[in-house]
């Protein structure tokens, strides 16, 4: 019983502490707004918002069964509840075996309330399954592929040369999926390993990518903007932090995208004019603490304006430092894992980084693409991403009895490196 003063004052206090917390967090993270990067309350798209009506619907059904619930049982509880201690002892009233018109009333109401939740829920079902049939010709069509732990993006519409000997292939991209507004866009979704789900709460819902079966998404967006999603089932060590990003564009800027992915990598030549260059002095990368955010606040104030910043080349390159860095790409075994069309990779077990630079984030969405956190990524992945299949080149393994060392990079080798990749523009 909630009767004793010490015990009422710690529930008043637990809510004091629960009514600031709101409070708080009203003004710091729009708690009240439910507008965050994932939010399924705020959406951006035909899908989402019918997905979104099914939740309200329910949610109203729910509410007002509730509200009659609760107050038929606070009417009895204070009703008939003894009132004295000869009440405490007195006889029961005489039983009955119910009320036929309350019992078939109460399965009426159950009823109906089933048809209210169900009827709007099989028509989203039906309608946000797949594109609808009359907007299949101009639907835009990517393959979304889940890895342990990241995901590809594939556009099988879109052949790309792989090499200067004119050899094609689908054009393909890691973490990032750049989709046209207005078009609705089917995502064949596909998995190498394990069960991953694709999930991007402002403009769909979530789907797994499951092994041996092809399952599929559809979507659209209404405007130009940049969105949030994660990888939803449990996939591993690093399941929590394997996200992606989609960034919609109006028409013209989709096909100027398109266009510039779709060439080889860019060449940076070592300029004459920088032979000269007195060599720099890197300052040591600074310590990061273990699942320190990699994300800058001038990033996220508007996302999207940082990504178009990211399409130019970055000021003030450092040619010899690219033709440095493309050297060591080659001989620090990063080419057995990932393709760069029209240099040196071809791996493709890892993501394609042919046009790297012109990505917003890096690790599977995880930090910001900047030189800081490319440097932090390739010093030691799997501080940044648990478990994952570029920190095993890193570490020290026995072999024939020998213990031999992995990947190890001085700080000129990180810079010279972030400083190629950022050139892949
Ligand atoms: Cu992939 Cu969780």
């Amino acid at each position: 019983m909630l009767t004793s003063f010490p015990q009422l004052a710690r529930w008043g206090r637990a809510l004091a502490a629960l009514a600031g917390l709101t409070l708080v967090s009203g003004c710091d993270f729009n708690f009240w707004r439910m507008d965050g990067h994932q939010s399924t309350i705020v959406v951006e798209g035909p899908v989402a918002r019918e997905q979104l009506h099914v939740f309200y619907v329910t949610c109203w059904v729910s509410l007002v069964i509730f509200v009659i619930v609760a107050s038929v049982l606070a009417y009895a509880t204070f009703k008939f509840k003894a009132r004295s201690e000869s009440d405490e002892h007195a006889e029961p009233p005489p039983q009955s075996h119910g009320n036929p018109l309350v019992e078939l009333g109460l399965i009426g109401a159950s009823v109906l309330a089933l048809v209210v939740i169900a009827v709007p829920t099989l028509k989203a079902i039906w309608s946000t399954y797949d594109v609808p049939e009359a907007e299949r010709k101009e639907a835009f069509v990517v393959n979304g592929i889940g890895y342990q732990w990241w995901f590809k993006f594939e556009y099988p519409g879109e052949l790309v040369p792989i090499n200067d000997q004119g050899a094609k292939a689908p054009l393909v991209t890691g973490n990032e999926l750049v989709i046209p507004v207005g078009r609705p866009v089917r995502i064949n979704l596909r998995t190498v390993d394990v069960i991953h789900s694709f999930w991007l709460p402002k403009l769909a819902g979530k789907v797994d990518m499951v092994p041996n079966r092809a399952n599929h998404l559809y979507l659209k967006a209404e405007k130009a903007g940049y969105y949030w999603g994660q990888c939803a089932e449990y996939c591993g060590d690093s399941h929590a932090v394997m996200r992606f990003r989609v960034v919609a564009l109006e028409a013209k800027e989709f096909a100027e995208w398109l266009e510039q992915q779709s060439s080889l990598a860019r060449t940076v030549a070592p300029r004459a004019d920088e032979a000269n260059r007195p060599v720099a002095q890197f300052a040591a990368l600074r310590q990061f603490k273990q699942n320190e955010a990699g994300i800058t606040e001038k990033f996220d104030v508007n996302p999207l304006e940082a990504w178009r910043a990211k399409q130019l080349p970055e000021k003030n390159e450092d040619s010899r430092l690219i033709a440095q860095g493309r050297e060591l790409f080659k001989t620090k075994a990063c080419i057995g894992c990932h393709t760069v069309r029209g240099h040196e990779g071809m791996g493709v077990t890892a993501p394609d980084l042919t046009h790297f630079g012109s990505r917003s984030t890096l690790a599977a969405g995880l930090i910001e693409n900047n030189t800081e956190q490319v440097r932090r990524w390739i010093r030691d992945p799997g501080a940044v991403k648990p478990g994952n299949k570029m920190a095993l080149a890193y570490a020290r393994v026995e072999r024939d009895g020998k213990a031999v060392d992995g990947i190890k990079l001085t700080t000129e080798e990180e810079v010279a490196l972030a400083a190629y990749l950022e050139s892949l523009k």
